[in-house]
């Protein structure tokens, strides 16, 4: 079907905070994910079939160190430690595509930090 967004700031936050304090977001704002290990943002997802579809993460990373996270889908991990790398500056967004396998109905997408400074700030998904 046609794209959809997911907005990370509506989406079940365990560690991060949603904030606005940086130009470029779409939506209300975007997650600030706490600098530790396992904070995440996870979300929900209706798919009309099941099968192939992009997960397009968008997220800003104002530093020059990589800020990996593992996606799961449906608790089965798809992806380890994909790296989101520095932007520039927190005002500039940049995308990572991840291939999944979704299942007819609710499917529940998490991105979760695997180091001790976190996630990047994460605006949306669109998948
Ligand atoms: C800064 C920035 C935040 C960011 C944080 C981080 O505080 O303003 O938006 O989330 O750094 O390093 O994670």
């Amino acid at each position: 079907g046609n794209p959809v967004d997911y907005q990370a700031e509506n989406a079940t936050i365990t560690g991060g905070v949603a904030e606005s304090n940086h130009a470029g977001f779409t939506g209300t704002g975007f997650v600030n994910y706490d600098n530790a290990t396992g904070s995440a943002v996870e979300f929900s997802v209706d798919a009309a079939a099941a099968g192939p579809a992009n997960v397009v993460l968008r997220f800003a990373n104002g530093t020059t160190v990589n800020r990996p996270m593992d996606i799961t889908v449906n608790g089965t991990e798809v992806a380890s430690a994909v790296a989101f790398g520095g932007t520039g500056n927190w005002d500039t967004w940049q995308t990572v595509t991840v291939p999944v396998t979704l299942t007819a109905g609710t499917n529940k997408i998490k991105a979760t930090a695997t180091t001790a400074n976190g996630g990047p700030n994460v605006d949306k998904i669109t998948v």
